[in-house]
C-alpha cells in the first residue's frame, strides 16, 4: 500500500485531484470508479476547476459509481444520481451514456446488480477506482462482516451509517435502508484503488484499515490484499497510525517515492 500523509484537507484533496488528472491523461478513454460522501465533494470541485482551467478533458472517460440507495429514481434529490449531476457530471465535458450508476429504482434490485458486474466486465473492468472510507471502515456501501469476495448486490446499511446520511434526507423515516453497492471483491478486481480520508473521524477506521488484521470487520482493510492501493490522508486522518514516521520516510511530504 501507499500511503501518503499530507499537511491538510486541501493538499490531501489536491493530491487525488493531481492522481486522477494524470491518469486521464495519461489514458484518456480510462474507466473511472466513482464515489460519492462529503469528502469527495471538494475533490470533484477541484477536478471541475482541472478541465475549466488546465484542459483536463473527460469526454471520452467511462465512470462507474460505487453504490446508490435502493428505492431511490435517479431524479431523487438524495439519490447519487443527482449527487454527480450536482457535483461532477453537469459541469465537465463527460458523455452522460458513458457514466454508470446502479438503479436504484430498478423493479429487480438483485438483476440490477448482475447486469451493473457485466456492465463494468463488459468494458474491461476499472482502471482507477476512488474510495472513501466510513468511520466503522466500510467502502462503497460493504459494512462490516461484508464477504472480502463479495460482488453487486444489496446490502442493509448500519443504523451508523443511516445517521452519517440523516443529513441529506428530510428525516429518520426517509432515510434509505438498503443500497445496491458493488461488493469488495469488484473494487479489488479494479486495476488501481485511490482511498481519500480526511478529518479526525475517520483515524480509527484508516488506521485499522492499514495497520489491522484483513478482515471483513474493517471492509477497507482489504486494500491491504490489492497490489495498487494509494491511501491519500490528511494529517488528522493519518493521526492514529503507528508507522507514520516510515510512510513519511517512503513518500516526503506525500510526494512519489524514488521508485514508485
Ligand atoms: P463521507 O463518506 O465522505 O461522507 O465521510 C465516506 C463513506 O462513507 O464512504
Amino acid at each position: 500500500m501507499k500511503v501518503l500523509i499530507l499537511e491538510d484537507e486541501g493538499a490531501a484533496t489536491a493530491r487525488v485531484a493531481g492522481i486522477v488528472a494524470r491518469s486521464v491523461r495519461a489514458n484518456p478513454a480510462a474507466v473511472l470508479g466513482l464515489a460519492t460522501g462529503g469528502t469527495m465533494l471538494p475533490l470533484y470541485r477541484l477536478l471541475r476547476d482541472m478541465h475549466r482551467d488546465e484542459g483536463v478533458s473527460f469526454a471520452q472517460v467511462t465512470t462507474f459509481n460505487l453504490d446508490e440507495y435502493v428505492g431511490l429514481a435517479p431524479e431523487h434529490p438524495g439519490s447519487y444520481h443527482s449527487y454527480m449531476r450536482e457535483a461532477l457530471f453537469d459541469h465537465i465535458d463527460i458523455d452522460l451514456a458513458r457514466t454508470h450508476l446502479p438503479r436504484g429504482d430498478a423493479p429487480d434490485p438483485t438483476a440490477e446488480a448482475d447486469a451493473y458486474e457485466a456492465l463494468i466486465a463488459g468494458v474491461g473492468g476499472i482502471d482507477l477506482q476512488l474510495l472513501g472510507i466510513g468511520r466503522n471502515g466500510h467502502i462503497g456501501f460493504n459494512e462490516p462482516t461484508s464477504s472480502l469476495g463479495s460482488a453487486t448486490r444489496i446490502k442493509t446499511l448500519t443504523t451508523e451509517t443511516r445517521a452519517a446520511n440523516r443529513q441529506y434526507f428530510a428525516d429518520d423515516e426517509t432515510t434509505p435502508r438498503y443500497a445496491l453497492t458493488m461488493g469488495i471483491g469488484t473494487i479489488l478486481a479494479a486495476r488501481s484503488c485511490l482511498l481519500l480520508a480526511t478529518g479526525a473521524a475517520k483515524a480509527d477506521a484508516v488506521a485499522r484499515a492499514i495497520e489491522g488484521p484483513v478482515s471483513a470487520a474493517c471492509p477497507a482493510s482489504a486494500l491491504q490484499m490489492h497490489a495498487r492501493a494509494t491511501l491519500v490522508l490528511d494529517r488528522a486522518a493519518a493521526s492514529d497510525l503507528k508507522l507514520t514516521d516510515y510512510y513519511e520516510h517512503v513518500h516526503p511530504g506525500g510526494g512519489e517515492s524514488e521508485f514508485d
